[in-house]
């Protein structure tokens, strides 16, 4: 039996470091980590994460503040929003979140982010940054969550082989440059990759974040492998109920070593992590 490495558990390990440490902040005279949330439009999924963030970052002590803008929002009103948002020094860190309306241009937006407020690490100077490994920038949210994860059962993964399924700005390209970070050989796949099955059979650790329910099959995971399953896909069971699943068939992966479910493996993470980034940008802003 795959060992099931559960993100939530974990969070909750983290979510008290993290208490410690804003109450550290406080004890030193500094602010309370204030996080604020841009929310564009009337995208329901959008709603419940943006919620899902707000109600985390407030049960560690993070003050949150949510900007809302109607769907119908033109892109100049977004980036005023955003000048005042990094002039703010109270605020520390700011999240747009995605996706945008199609009159608003996303690089636009997020470059316009203050690289020290972008907790979402989607800025291109914290991209530039991660690329080069020149570290001190923000990492983006998910592909922290699982290296955190992979931490928790991985002591060395030098020369370990690593297969990213996934090339999104997200999550696919930052997660590859992080484990090469850590001096794993990387191979970033994705839908369109021929031989994709046998790649994948060759990762000691598998990361998936291809967003296609049960792409990858048990015969495309290798036994002994570390399977981290981004997907979160919504589908309807076929008795009408309606449920969430990953982009692994976790059912046909009893051989792998470790598997993250779906929900409560990766998914509170990225919640974790962008608390973090929070944190991490509140003592930065506070530092001399
Ligand atoms: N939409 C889906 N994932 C994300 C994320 O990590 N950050 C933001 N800002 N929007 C998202």
């Amino acid at each position: 039996m795959a060992r099931i490495l559960r993100g939530d558990a974990l969070t909750r390990r983290l979510d008290d470091d993290l208490r410690a440490h804003i109450a550290a902040i406080a004890a030193a005279g500094g602010p309370t980590p204030t996080l604020a949330v841009v929310l564009v439009g009337d995208d329901p999924a959008s709603h419940i994460y943006v919620r899902r963030k707000h109600k985390a970052a407030q049960a560690v002590g993070i003050r949150s503040i949510e900007h809302r803008l109607e769907a119908s929002a033109s892109e100049e009103v977004l980036l005023a929003l955003i000048d005042r948002l990094n002039a703010d020094p109270a605020v520390h860190g700011i999240l747009v979140q995605l996706p945008l309306p199609p009159q608003i241009s996303g690089d636009r937006v997020l470059g316009a982010i203050a690289p020290h407020k972008d907790v979402d690490g989607f800025h291109p100077v914290n991209v530039g940054r991660l690329s080069t490994g020149s570290g001190g920038g923000l990492v983006p949210c998910t592909p922290l969550g699982c290296m955190l994860l992979l931490e928790e059962v991985i002591a060395d993964f030098t020369g370990l082989k690593a297969v990213v399924i996934g090339k999104s700005n997200i999550v696919g390209k930052p997660a590859a440059l992080l484990l090469l970070e850590r001096e794993c050989t990387v191979t970033v796949t994705h839908i369109h990759t021929r031989g994709l099955p046998e790649i994948a059979r060759s990762a000691d650790i598998l990361v998936v974040a291809a967003g296609s329910p049960h792409l990858v099959r048990g015969d495309w995971v290798k036994p002994g492998a570390v399977v981290v399953d981004v997907g979160i896909n919504r589908i309807v069971h076929p008795d009408g109920s309606k449920g969430i699943t990953g982009d692994v068939a976790a059912h046909e992966c009893d051989h792998a070593a470790v598997l993250t479910p779906v929900p409560g493996g990766v998914g509170p993470m990225t919640i974790t992590c962008l608390l973090r980034n929070t944190v991490a940008a509140a003592s930065a802003a506070q530092a001399p």
